[in-house]
């Protein structure tokens, strides 16, 4: 038996540290797309915004049902949406940020596990990382390169072909 660890490096910015003006952008249109959230239930409204290679951004909240689990988180309904409708783009970041209506969200809203499933089955298919930019209301913003920092041992399409 062997002790390992994995090591997972992702960067961190103070709350008003200046971003790069591409990744100031896309989170400024995460904020926008706060505004299409519709989440009766948790109150917590959360915005994502993919950047595509070609330079087009494409918007996507949390939509929330009812029957809770037929809801989808921003993230989900981004990525699902950008290969709808432009399948052949690959997408090379997503920002992602959110308000709660009762409490201040003083964290980085990070992707939950569905949505990092579904990160690392549009990485494997685009064959690239995808930048990961995560921020909340107040607070210190994150940034990883590619899902992995955040879904290590990630299972993916290769290991559902046989190997002997
Ligand atoms: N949610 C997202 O849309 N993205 C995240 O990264 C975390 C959670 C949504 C799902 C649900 O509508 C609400 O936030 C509370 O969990």
């Amino acid at each position: 038996m062997k002790e390992k660890k994995i090591i997972i490096e992702y960067q961190e910015y103070d709350e008003g540290e200046n971003l790069s003006p591409d990744d100031t952008k896309l989170i400024k249109e995460a904020m926008k797309a706060v505004e299409g959230s519709y989440a009766p239930y948790s109150d917590f409204h959360v915005g994502a915004a993919l950047l595509f290679e070609n330079g087009k951004i494409i918007l996507g909240s949390n939509q929330e049902n009812a029957a809770y689990p037929s809801g989808l988180c921003a993230e989900r309904v981004a990525l699902f949406y950008a290969k709808s409708e432009f399948p052949n783009e690959k997408i090379v970041s997503i920002a992602i940020t959110g308000k709660a209506d009762h409490f201040v969200s003083g964290e980085p809203i990070t992707p939950c596990g569905s949505c990092r499933q579904v990160l690392a089955e549009t990485e494997n298919r685009q064959a690239s990382k995808i930048r990961i930019i995560m921020q909340g209301e107040r607070g210190v913003t994150k940034i990883v390169n590619g899902v992995e920092s955040l879904l290590p041992m990630v299972f993916h399409e290769e290991k559902l072909k046989k190997k002997l």
